[in-house]
């Protein structure tokens, strides 16, 4: 595990980013639109790529850039990581992971190429589609092909409504849930073939998988949201995109780990859903030992015992007591009996992970009608870093997030215009210092961590 990853480097872009406005998310159906995009014929990013329609040199189009495949491929920036996917499944490390997993050549194991491509059945698949095009236009956006009722040919046409194009199986990425749940397939898990990393992956070398829905929005952001755009789909709330994000990763992570063939190994559950760090520290028994782990309140297990991955968890917490006080006791209540629960029994942890999940649907559900204010933002800011959250950073993933947080919440700030960039520039320095703090796995100190982000998130807090 690397010190620095890619996202980490972006953040530092992104800081470059402002001008979005304040707004709301959209609203339809998630799950419907999904099974509506499931089973059409995918035609590939040749398809996509004329010089009059997504394959310009230039962002000139009228509606859209129409420099979509451009960025997309983008060779030195996150923003062409996808179409990179497959090609990554060619090189050294994952000849180095497909060895020690025994899978034979990475670049045709269904186990990497449900993530690694746009791993669709070979009946699906049209004359023009490739497997090496990585992560195509259709991964996300839905096959646009299918006898009559696709949506290449009229997503183009004059008076065409996206709401049209939704119904011939565009998918609808303008909605935050629906796009949390696309991008988690690959950058959490989903039931698709070949599209879980379970630990045994992990532990053959694949690097860490870290995500947050606003943040890898804009790292991979290939349109420009003015004006002709908010007529069409609305404009991006940012926190409020970040906060559906957490609600939906908690969602998957329950769903998959109640589910009996991802949710177990052997005689284990799969330790892929648990806190990497609360299995992976160094032993010292010797009489002089103190205990590499520290104490966490919100986590009621027994000593000794994994804790299951929460850093989505504690930034939901977070964010519910500011937007929806009154399902946030509830939402604490069900996760500390969910951890509790995991120490009894398999059986007693799916159902206490039935409970949580309907509380992280139902903040889903306040998120996604609340307005999140200028005020709200600050509060959640500040509510990262509170005396009742801040004891939880014990361990790195959530600490990972609550950096993340920090910097996208302070991003939406300066994209909502409620705090100019000209004010945050010194807050910058504060917020690397907190990236510093958890930059190398190995290294990582609660302590330190703590105050790196205390100084930063005060400093915003000066802002107000
Ligand atoms: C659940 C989806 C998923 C599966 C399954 C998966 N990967 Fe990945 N892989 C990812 C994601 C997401 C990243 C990017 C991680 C990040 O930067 O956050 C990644 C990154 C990588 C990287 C590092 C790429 C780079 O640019 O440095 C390699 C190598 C890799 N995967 C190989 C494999 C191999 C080999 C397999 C099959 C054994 C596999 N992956 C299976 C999702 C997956
Ligand atoms: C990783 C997922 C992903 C991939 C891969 C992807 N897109 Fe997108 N795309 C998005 C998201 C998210 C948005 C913003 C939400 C929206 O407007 O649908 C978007 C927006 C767009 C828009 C602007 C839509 C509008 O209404 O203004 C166009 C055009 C577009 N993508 C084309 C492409 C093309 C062409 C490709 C392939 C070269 C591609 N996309 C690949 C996720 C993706
Ligand atoms: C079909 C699987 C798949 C889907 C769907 C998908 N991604 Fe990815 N994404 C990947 C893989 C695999 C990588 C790593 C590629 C590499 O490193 O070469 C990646 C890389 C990225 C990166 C670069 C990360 C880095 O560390 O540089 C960003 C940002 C990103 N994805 C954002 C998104 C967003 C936002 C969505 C949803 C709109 C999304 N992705 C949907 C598979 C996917
Ligand atoms: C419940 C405990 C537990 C959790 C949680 C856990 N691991 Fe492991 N991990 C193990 C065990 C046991 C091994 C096997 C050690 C051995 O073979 O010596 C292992 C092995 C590994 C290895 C191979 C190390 C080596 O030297 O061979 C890697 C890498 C790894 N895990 C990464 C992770 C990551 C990343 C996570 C979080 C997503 C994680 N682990 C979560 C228990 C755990």
């Amino acid at each position: 595990m690397s010190g620095k990853t890619n996202w980490m480097i972006g953040l530092a872009l992104l800081a470059a980013l402002a001008g979005f406005l304040f707004g709301t998310g959209g609203s339809s159906d998630a799950t419907a639109a999904a099974a509506q995009s499931s089973s059409r014929t995918h035609v590939g990013v040749a398809s996509c790529g004329g010089t009059t329609c997504h394959g310009r040199q230039e962002a000139d189009g009228e509606i859209v850039r129409q420099d979509e495949i451009m960025r997309w491929q983008e060779p030195s920036s996150a923003t062409g990581a996808h179409s990179r996917a497959y090609s990554v499944l060619t090189q050294a490390r994952s000849q180095h992971i497909a060895r020690e997993l025994g899978i034979g050549n990475p670049a045709s194991a269904a186990m990497c190429l449900g993530c690694h491509a746009d791993y669709v059945p070979a009946t699906q698949r049209g004359p023009r589609f490739q497997l090496s095009d990585g992560v195509g236009c259709e991964a996300c956006h839905g096959g646009a092909g299918g006898r009559s009722t696709g949506w290449l040919a009229s997503h183009y046409a004059v008076g065409n409504s996206h709401s049209a194009n939704v119904s011939r199986g565009l998918y609808p990425l303008d909605n935050p849930r629906a796009r949390a749940s696309r991008c988690l397939d690959c950058h959490f898990g989903g039931t698709g073939e070949g599209q879980f990393v379970n630990h045994r992956i992990m532990a053959a070398g694949h690097p860490r998988i870290v995500f947050e829905l606003d943040l890898f929005s804009t790292l991979q952001q290939h349109h420009d949201e003015d004006a002709d755009y908010a007529r069409r789909k609305g404009r991006t709330n940012h926190v409020q995109l970040w906060a559906i994000g957490q609600a939906t990763a908690l969602d998957r992570s329950l769903t998959l780990f109640t589910n009996q063939r991802l949710g177990t190994e052997g005689i284990f559950p799969e330790f892929y859903f648990f806190d990497c760090h609360t299995c992976h520290r160094r032993i010292y028994d010797n009489p002089n030992a103190r205990p590499t782990g520290v104490a966490n309140p919100g986590r009621p297990i027994p000593n000794g015992f994994p804790s299951y991955q929460d850093e989505n968890m504690i930034m939901l917490w977070a964010a519910a007591r500011v937007i929806a006080p009154g399902l946030a006791e509830r939402f604490d209540r069900d996760s500390r009996g969910f951890h509790a629960a995991l120490a009894q029994g398999r059986s007693a942890g799916v159902e206490a992970a039935g409970r949580l999940r309907e509380s992280a649907r139902a903040l889903a559900n306040a998120f996604a009608s609340a307005s999140f204010s200028r005020q709200q933002s600050f509060a959640i800011i500040d509510a990262v870093s509170s005396g009742a959250i801040a004891p939880r950073y014990t361990d790195y993933e959530g600490s990972v997030q609550a950096v993340m947080a920090t910097d996208t919440l302070l991003n939406a700030l300066v994209s909502q215009g409620a705090v100019s960039e000209g004010s945050v520039g010194g807050i910058r320095s504060d917020i690397n210092a907190a990236y510093a703090a958890v930059s190398e796995p190995n290294a990582y100190r609660p302590a330190e961590f703590r105050a790196a982000l205390g100084r930063a998130t005060s400093a915003i807090a000066r802002l107000q």
